[in-house]
């Protein structure tokens, strides 16, 4: 353990996440002191753009952190003793290729879900890898990367094929923001919630929710066969997921639970259990990348374009469950804490019926060594076998990237359950390699070679 206050990296500084993590961080700063910020990304002029509201978030809570915006790796992760990563590699002009080109084959669209997140994993394994060896360069020897960079299941994956070593904890809001719903709709706050939970990242199942002992899913059960996993208002249970795909999103626990009422799903298994209506509602020229450009980002990018202009900063970016989740995190694994999180992990046998070494999301206590995942036993056999079918689709697509193979990339796509046929996944590959062709070197290689 490293005493505080630390030095503290975000890798992907220009992510519209970066004021909303920074905000968390500042009202953290009695459990979290920090020296300094690092702000890092390879896209400069973008990182420039957003960091002077990042800096103002600082100095609205403190003028002593010391606050440094850079391209340069070394300036970046020199000493630290943590990075926050949150790549996106691409950018969403390549999130909104991965989401049309499977769109117009019939087949869904989504950024981390089916074909489209397959080909982001391809684009992202191999700069995450990168950043993991400059983190290991450069930072202090018991840094800690926490990481959000998506796909995270695949890179997560990717990191425990290549780093097996590295100290990166991967994790996802997903499950986290599930509980503020639920917290909502119980009238409790989230962090009473204890539950039991597992699967892989953006595919897993709650099977427990407890509140002081007692089980609160067969209310949320009647609660979710009215209104899904929102509260009858449903602007008031979640201001992060507002927008209106969102909305429908969580809508969609219903009909997925009026089918298996046992356990409350992760909201991502809609693409997997229920693809025909999600690609019936998908608009093939208008998906979730153009509404976040659209939105979020132009939000973002006007507010500091008016601050720049008038040195006040508009309220542009949220607050929430995201940001609070990575600062919990990394309270836990900065002062052994043992806190309770779902988190990706190793399986070692925590789900015995799955692959020892398989990357699983379950519950695990976070010590300053990493986390400490908690036993769940054997799963059912429906969930185990939808959960070896999209592992396997997972790891091909880790085996793809690293060795560049086509023949793999493509079983990886046919064995998605989001895609029908090898036809299917053919076509639809293809057509991602010639659009990833400045990302996939090799893949397009072996393509036009015929390996
Ligand atoms: C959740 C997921 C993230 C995902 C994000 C997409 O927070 O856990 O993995 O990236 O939603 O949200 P967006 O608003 O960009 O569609
Ligand atoms: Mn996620």
């Amino acid at each position: 353990m490293f005493t505080p206050p630390f030095i503290l990296s975000i890798a992907g500084g220009g992510s519209t996440y970066t004021p909303g993590i920074v905000k968390s961080l500042m009202v953290r700063l009695q459990d979290f002191p920090l020296a300094e910020i690092r702000l890092y990304d390879i896209d400069e002029a973008r990182q420039n753009t957003i960091a002077p509201v990042v800096e103002k978030v600082i100095r609205d809570h403190s003028q002593s952190i010391k606050f440094t915006v850079t391209s340069d790796p070394e300036v970046a992760f020199s000493g630290a003793h943590f990075v926050f990563a949150q790549m996106r590699v691409g950018q969403y002009k390549m999130r909104e290729q991965d989401e049309k080109i499977p769109l117009r084959h019939g087949v869904v669209g989504q950024e981390t879900c089916g074909p489209g997140g397959l080909a982001y994993g391809l684009r992202t394994i191999l700069p995450m890898v990168e950043l993991i060896d400059l983190v290991d360069r450069y930072a202090h020897e018991k840094a800690w990367i926490v990481n959000y960079s998506n796909p995270a299941a695949i890179v997560a994956e990717g990191v425990r094929r290549l780093r097996p070593d590295a100290r990166v904890l991967n994790i996802c809001d997903m499950p986290v923001a599930a509980m503020r719903n639920m917290g909502a709709i119980l009238g409790v706050d989230r962090r009473r919630l204890e539950v039991d939970y597992f699967g892989l990242n953006h595919f897993g199942w709650f099977t427990r929710v407890l509140v002081d002992g007692e089980d609160k899913l067969p209310e949320l059960r009647k609660h979710i066969a009215t209104f899904g996993l929102l509260t009858e208002d449903a602007a008031k249970t979640d201001p992060q997921h507002s927008d209106p795909s969102w909305v429908k999103t969580w809508r969609n626990i219903k009909p997925i639970m009026d089918h298996f009422p046992e356990y409350l799903p992760n909201p991502y298994l809609q693409y997997y259990l229920m693809p025909n209506q999600i690609v019936e509602h998908q608009n093939p020229d208008y998906t979730r990348a153009n509404e976040v450009m659209d939105g979020r980002e132009k939000k973002l990018f006007a507010a500091a374009e008016e601050y720049k202009r008038t040195g006040i900063l508009p309220d542009a970016f949220h607050v929430g469950v995201h940001g609070e989740f990575i600062v919990d995190v990394a309270c836990s694994l900065a002062f052994n804490l043992h806190s309770r999180h779902l988190v990706m992990v190793e399986n070692r046998g925590a789900i015995t019926n799955l692959p020892y070494d398989a990357v699983v999301e379950v519950p695990a206590y976070i010590t300053s060594e990493g986390p400490e995942p908690i036993r769940v036993g054997q799963v059912p056999l429906f969930h185990q076998t939808l959960l070896q079918q999209q592992l396997a689709s997972e790891q091909l697509l880790v085996e793809a990237t690293i060795e560049g193979s086509y023949e793999k990339a493509l079983q990886a796509f046919t064995l998605n359950r989001t895609v029908p046929t090898m036809e299917h996944a053919k076509a639809i590959l293809d057509e991602m390699i010639e659009a990833n062709s400045d990302y996939w070197p090799a893949l397009q290689k072996a393509w036009q070679d015929g390996e």
